[in-house]
């Protein structure tokens, strides 16, 4: 592992234990199977295991990391750590019980959209194993809002839980007008539903292309769901292939609305990036992981440094290790959200990166996160 050292310095012996045995026992049968089928079995383990209360309690034993200095109260939201799911591992609130026992923070649901629909065809998911990561075509696959509305309705939700909204993959959001009134069903459905709600802006697999990247489209859709009343704070997710030019008139419109956070960021797109060293990416998709980690970073210290607090970062992409995420917040990010370093290193990487932030905030003399947020990072 190309990651491991940092990581396997940070971690205790149970840890260290649950990481080898994926390393070698898990991973390389994984690593043969399509990443679909993978992923699927994980969330129907997963949904098993949230069943119960001692299935959660062992999940909690094995895989759990609690740490005062860890907590933090956004938008009057208490995160127990700042490590939280993004968006795409369970797009259909399948296993919502069971983050929280795996040592999650926090959660976000989806992308959902107000139709169900089934995505992409073909392949939608191809490991980049040299370059760690993975190329995401689902095309925004979901449940549909309703579905996925009922079964987070019908769960005790024991971490905050975000609801990522993005417009149904279909040629009939094309226009402005259908695209928002689609955004704005599916917004007002979970307008209590959860506890934040993140726009995505980003998703690349689309039909229509990210059209809420355009300035108009985005002013028209803030307009919109800012009409509708909620205590949700609203986070929007970017794309990592846009000027800064670009992204500072996307957040001077957001400024003027109610926006709370940024999250920082989706996949890319570019197949020219030099943290590509896989042969063979197909040519359709977005890349996550290694490959996204600097363009990520580079956009956090961006935002931090032009808008200074006006918004709450959420650090995405690339995060493997309490290094990876303590670089984030010393951009500027205030809570992280991760998939692809799990997927490369198993679920012990949630309590190994908590455990490790805390070593690091202490060795730079820090009793808090919000101490070390922003503060530079070479
Ligand atoms: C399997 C998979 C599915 C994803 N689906 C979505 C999605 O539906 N909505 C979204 O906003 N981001 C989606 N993403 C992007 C992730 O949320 C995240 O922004 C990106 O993968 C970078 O983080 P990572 O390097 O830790 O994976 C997906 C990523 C992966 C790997």
């Amino acid at each position: 592992m190309r990651y491991g050292k940092q990581y396997m310095k940070d971690i205790s012996p149970k840890t260290r234990l649950l990481a080898w045995s994926y390393a070698h026992v898990a991973k390389p049968v994984f690593f043969t199977l399509d990443p679909e089928l993978i992923h699927n079995q994980m969330l129907n383990v997963g949904n098993l295991l949230g069943r119960t209360t001692p299935t959660r309690w062992d999940t909690r034993a094995l895989f759990d990391y609690e740490n005062p200095v860890l907590e933090q109260t956004i938008a009057g939201l208490n995160f127990r750590n700042p490590i939280g799911l993004a968006a795409g591992f369970d797009k259909n609130a399948k296993i919502v019980n069971i983050l929280p026992s795996v040592g999650f923070g926090f959660a976000e649901i989806g992308s959902i959209t107000k139709n169900s629909y089934q995505g992409n065809s073909g392949k939608r998911l191809t490991r980049l194993a040299k370059s760690n990561a993975i190329v995401v075509n689902y095309g925004l696959a979901n449940d549909g809002v309703e579905a996925i509305a009922k079964r987070l309705e019908s769960a005790k939700l024991r971490i905050p839980f975000g609801t990522s909204i993005a417009p149904t993959n279909s040629p009939q959001t094309g226009t402005l007008a259908a695209a928002v009134e689609d955004c704005q069903k599916s917004y007002d459905r979970l307008k209590n539903v959860g506890a934040y709600t993140t726009l995505n802006l980003s998703c690349p697999n689309t039909v229509c292309n990210q059209p809420f990247m355009q300035a108009d489209w985005l002013e028209t859709l803030l307009k919109t769901v800012n009409t509708i009343p909620t205590k949700k704070p609203i986070f929007l997710k970017l794309s990592p292939d846009y000027s800064f030019d670009h992204i500072d008139k996307l957040l001077k419109i957001a400024e003027k609305y109610h926006v709370t956070g940024i999250i920082c960021t989706n996949v890319t797109k570019p197949r020219n990036n030099p943290k590509i060293l896989d042969r063979n990416v197909p040519a359709s998709g977005g890349i996550s992981g290694k490959v996204v980690e600097e363009l990520s970073n580079k956009l956090i210290w961006h935002i931090r440094q032009k808008f200074n607090d006006r918004f709450i970062i959420v650090g995405c992409g690339g995060v493997f290790t309490a290094e990876d995420a303590y670089r984030k917040i010393k951009l500027g990010a205030t809570l992280i959200q991760l998939i692809t370093g799990m997927i490369y290193q198993g679920p012990q990487t949630i309590g190994a990166i908590n455990a490790g932030l805390v070593q690091l905030l202490e060795k730079d003399g820090f009793d808090s996160i919000d101490q070390a947020i922003g503060i530079g990072h070479n």
